[in-house]
C-alpha cells in the first residue's frame, strides 16, 4: 500500500470491498479506467475491488460472475491496461435488467436478482462506468436495491450531461480524423466528392469535431437541418475554384431531405442508425455529375488503443471515483469541468442529453472556415 495523496489518511477508516464494471458499448480508455480505480482502491486505500463481468449480466446471474483485481493484473510485468482498448470485464448494452428477455422470449424483470448479487459479494460500494443509458439502470437499479453506485461518464458520443469530457470520445475523435486524412489524398487523386459516416448516436460531437480537425469541406450534424441543393452548390463552388474534390463528413443520425432516420436492422429485429453516407451520395449523383464514394467508419471509432486525452480523462476519474466512495458520497458521477474533476448527482447529468450547441464554439468556427454546415 501506498499513500500518494495527503488528503487520503483522514477517509482511511474502514476496509471496503468495491466492484465495478463496465456497461453499454465500449470504447477506448475503459481499461485505463479499471486500471485507476484498481491503483487507488487497492494501492492507496488497500481495499479488495471486484471485477464484474459483462455489465449487470455478472450480477444477475448466482453466484455472481466475476475477478479480484490486483495491481499486478492492471499492470502485468509484459504490459499493461493503460493504452489498450476494450474493455477486460466485458459489456452489454443489451438486456435491460427491468425487462430481461428469457430464452421463452417473456421479458422479466430480474432487478431483484443484480441486487442479490451485490450482497451476495458483500460489496460496500459500485463503481458503473456507462452512457446515460446505462447511467440510468444502474441508478434505477441502486435505489431499489440500496446499492451504493459511483458513476463514471463513457460513451464516444459525448452526449451525456454537464462533463466536458466522457471516455472514448476524443479516440473516436482521433480516428475520425485520421479516415479523413487518408479519404483526402485518394479524393484528390479521383477527383471524387468522399463521404465518411460516423457515429454519434443523436448528437453531432464526433462530426462536427474531427470534420474541423480534418479539413473537411461539409459537415452534417443532426443538430442542424441542410439541403442536398446547399452541399451540391458548395461542390460546384470549389470546382470553379479549381478543387476537383470534396470531403463530407456526416453524422449517423442525420435525418434525409424528407425528414427519414435511416436504420439497419438484422435478421434479430435489432436496429441501429446507418444509411444517410449512402442516401447523401445517391442524391448528390441525382443532382451533378461527380463521382462519390462513401466509407463507414463503424465500430472503428470505438476500437484500438486510446488516445493520451482518453487515458488522462479515464485515469483522473477513475481515481475520484475511488475518492469519492472513500468519502461515502454515493449516487454521483465524477465529471469534467473547467479543467477539474469533481462530482455531480448522476440524476443531474443523465437528466440533461448533450448534443452540439448550434451557436456554439465549434459551429461557430466551422462556419468562419466556410465549411458549408447546414440552414
Ligand atoms: O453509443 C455508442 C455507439 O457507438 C453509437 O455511436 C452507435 O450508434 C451505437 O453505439 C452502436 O451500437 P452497437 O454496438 O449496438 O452497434
Amino acid at each position: 500500500m501506498y499513500f500518494a495523496d495527503s488528503n487520503v489518511n483522514k477517509y482511511m477508516t474502514k476496509h471496503k470491498r468495491i466492484g465495478i464494471l463496465t456497461s453499454g458499448g465500449d470504447c477506448s480508455g475503459l481499461n485505463a479506467a479499471i486500471r485507476a480505480v484498481v491503483h487507488c482502491a487497492v494501492g492507496t486505500y488497500g481495499w479488495e475491488v471486484l471485477g464484474i463481468r459483462q455489465a449487470t449480466l455478472g450480477l444477475m446471474v448466482n453466484p455472481p460472475l466475476f475477478i479480484k483485481l490486483e495491481i499486478d493484473q492492471v499492470d502485468p510485468p509484459n504490459g499493461y491496461l493503460l493504452t489498450s482498448g476494450g474493455t477486460m470485464l466485458g459489456t452489454t448494452n443489451k438486456g435491460d435488467p427491468f425487462a430481461f428477455p428469457m430464452p421463452d422470449g417473456r421479458l422479466c424483470d430480474r432487478s431483484s436478482d443484480i441486487a442479490a448479487g451485490y450482497r451476495e459479494l458483500g460489496l460496500d460500494a459500485l463503481i458503473g462506468i456507462g452512457g446515460d443509458g446505462s447511467l440510468a439502470i444502474l441508478r434505477r437499479l441502486a435505489q431499489q436495491g440500496k446499492m451504493n453506485l459511483v458513476g463514471i461518464p463513457k460513451t464516444i458520443d459525448n452526449d451525456i450531461g454537464i462533463t466536458e469530457h466522457a471516455i472514448g470520445f476524443d479516440t473516436a475523435v482521433d480516428i475520425a480524423t485520421e479516415a479523413l486524412d487518408r479519404l483526402h489524398f485518394t479524393a484528390a487523386s479521383h477527383s471524387r466528392v468522399m463521404i465518411l459516416e460516423v457515429m454519434g448516436r443523436d448528437a453531432g460531437h464526433i462530426a462536427i469535431a474531427a470534420g474541423i480537425a480534418g479539413g473537411a469541406d461539409v459537415i452534417l450534424i443532426p443538430e442542424i437541418p441542410y439541403t442536398v441543393n446547399h452541399i451540391c452548390h458548395k461542390i460546384k463552388e470549389r470546382q470553379e475554384q479549381g478543387k476537383n474534390f470534396c470531403l463530407i463528413i456526416v453524422s449517423e443520425s442525420v435525418r434525409t431531405e424528407e425528414g427519414e432516420l435511416l436504420t439497419i436492422t438484422n435478421t434479430l429485429g435489432q436496429s441501429r442508425y446507418g444509411g444517410i453516407g449512402q442516401y447523401l451520395a445517391d442524391r448528390i449523383c441525382d443532382s451533378i455529375d461527380v463521382e462519390t464514394r462513401v466509407t463507414v467508419l463503424g465500430h472503428i471509432q470505438r476500437g484500438g488503443t486510446a488516445s493520451p486525452l482518453d487515458r488522462l480523462v479515464a485515469s483522473a476519474f477513475g481515481v475520484e471515483a475511488v475518492h469519492l466512495i472513500a468519502q461515502e458520497k454515493y449516487d454521483r458521477m465524477v465529471t469534467w469541468q473547467n479543467r477539474e474533476v469533481v462530482s455531480v448527482p448522476i440524476a443531474e447529468a443523465i437528466a440533461q442529453y448533450r448534443t452540439v450547441n448550434p451557436n456554439g464554439t465549434l459551429v461557430k468556427t466551422a462556419r468562419g472556415l466556410n465549411i458549408y454546415l447546414g440552414d
